[in-house]
């Protein structure tokens, strides 16, 4: 992977709080807020003008989504990232590193996937999603009921939902509302156990500092 390109320290503080509202329930809606497109124009995302195939939701600094997109040139992955300024550092490495099938939208999760066609995306990442500890503020979580749901629309039958995270509380935050939806069955996938996939920045200084994590496959459920 190249080499980071300019300060990120600027980059990393939150936003703030109205960037986890949906905007619809938002009275004042401020310019800083992203835009919530019904509709993408994909070939001024990808390469081969196709929509994307797999999602990382709350990329963050990439480099997940780089790897992704390095080892599996047939897919096109797109991540969502709420913080501007950072969505804008990782579209340069992205244009730097040349990844013709790799992309980044400024977007709030929180607002559903509406610029996506029900069952296109084969595989959704939402790796080490903020924790958001404290109670006031456990409604900036992005894994709502109607996120969940969309997460399931979007999905082909045969779908993926990847969650990982290193804050019990949000582990089991994720299991409540998964189960309370009906929409996934999910299995837990051991630390040690090779998944397959690249691994996430959070999940490197995870492993690099003996932090432990939980990693969760979930399907969607067949109707
Ligand atoms: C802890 S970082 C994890 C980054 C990366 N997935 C990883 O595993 O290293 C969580 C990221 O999710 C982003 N995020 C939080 N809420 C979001 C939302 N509603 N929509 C999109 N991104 C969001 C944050 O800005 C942050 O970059």
């Amino acid at each position: 992977m190249g080499e980071r390109k300019g300060s990120l320290r600027r980059l990393r503080h939150h936003g703030s709080a109205c960037l986890y509202i949906p905007l619809h329930r938002l009275k004042v809606v401020l310019p800083n807020y992203p835009p919530v497109p019904q509709q993408l124009e994909w070939g001024e995302f990808f390469a081969n003008g196709l929509p994307p195939d797999v999602l990382d939701v709350g990329c963050g600094e990439g480099g997940f989504l780089r790897r992704f997109a390095a080892e599996h040139p047939e897919s096109n992955i797109l991540g969502l990232e709420v913080r501007k300024a950072l969505v804008e550092w990782l579209a340069e490495c992205i244009r730097q590193e040349g990844l013709p099938n790799a992309a980044v939208l400024w977007y709030s999760v929180v607002n559903g996937l509406p610029f996506l066609a029900d069952g296109s995306i084969e595989r959704i990442f939402y790796l080490f999603p903020d924790p958001w500890p404290k109670k006031r503020h456990h409604k900036r979580r992005a894994l709502t009921p109607f996120v969940l749901q969309e997460f399931a629309r979007v999905l082909r039958p045969e779908g993926v939902l990847y969650i990982a995270t290193d804050f019990p509380p949000l582990d089991a935050y994720h299991r409540e509302v998964l189960e309370a939806s009906g929409l996934f069955r999910y299995e837990y996938v051991q630390e040690d156990v090779d998944w397959g996939l690249p691994q996430s920045d959070r999940e490197a200084a995870c492993r690099r500092r003996g932090i432990p994590y939980v990693r969760m496959r979930c399907y969607v459920v067949k109707t």
